[in-house]
């Protein structure tokens, strides 16, 4: 088994004193892109901003590659080598491509550029435009290049294909597929279930806060409860 990247364990975290993360762990190794599927307002995004020390843990512990995390906090996860792309408001609109990516840098030069602009080449005549002209598409790559840019051994991704037209979907997919064999593992929060079990490597659902089940993409697809889970009904 190669290394872990990640480990959380037993996270719980929640809003006001109110949980909503219910002892979830995690593990992601290198070479992975773990999934975390699961119905609206089950706790991912809370689970990933927990991870990523946006907000308190109520319990649980973190691990990054190998060294235990104190208390989470975004700066030192970034220096660790974790990135985090949230869903929304992940890109500055009113700042150029280039501007976007050399801000996501720690001390970005044209080097760093170049080499995300490696993995993400349609985003190279666009340097000079203003974000706020890239299609939905456009700007969920600028996202994720500029994550990349301060070379983190992971990337935590909300919902990186929310709202895109299927076409784009794959596309997003097929990038994510590419972030990991450039050696960034990934773990990864969906709702287009079976795009995202495509490039998955392993996945778990979450349900009320709570992982209900963690498996390989085929355990995940042929789970006989995941209708019930994400629908409230019992697959006939
Ligand atoms: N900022 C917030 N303040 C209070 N409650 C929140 C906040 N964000 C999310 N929640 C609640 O936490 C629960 C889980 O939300 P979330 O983690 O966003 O789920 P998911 O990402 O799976 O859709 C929901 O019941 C939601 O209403
Ligand atoms: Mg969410």
């Amino acid at each position: 088994m190669s290394s872990a990247v990640l480990e959380a364990e037993g996270i719980s975290a929640g809003y006001a004193g109110l949980r909503v993360v219910d002892g979830v762990s995690v593990r992601v190794h290198e070479g992975e892109v773990v999934v975390v599927l699961g119905p609206n307002g089950s706790g991912k995004s809370t689970l990933l901003k927990a991870i990523f020390g946006l907000l308190p843990l109520m319990e649980g512990r973190l691990r990054v590659m190998g060294r235990w995390v104190e208390k989470p906090e975004p700066e030192r996860l970034v220096r660790m080598g974790v990135g985090y792309v949230p869903q929304v408001d992940n890109i500055f609109p009113s700042l150029t491509v280039r501007e976007n990516l050399e801000m996501g840098g720690f001390a970005a030069g044209n080097g760093e550029v170049e080499e995300v602009l490696e993995l993400f080449p349609e985003l190279r005549e666009k340097l000079h435009l203003h974000a706020i002209n890239l299609s939905g598409g456009e700007r969920q790559m600028l996202a994720l290049a500029r994550a990349l840019m301060p070379k983190p051994r992971i990337l935590l991704l909300d919902e990186p294909s929310a709202g895109l037209a299927p076409a784009m979907v794959g596309r997003i997919m097929g990038k994510i597929e590419e972030v990991r064999r450039a050696g960034v593992a990934v773990l990864l929060v969906e709702q287009n279930v079976r795009s995202a079990l495509q490039i998955a490597t392993r996945g778990c659902i979450m349900a009320g806060g709570r992982k209900v089940f963690e498996g390989t993409p085929a355990e995940i697809l042929s789970h006989r409860d995941m209708a019930r889970i994400y629908f409230g009904r019992r697959e006939a």
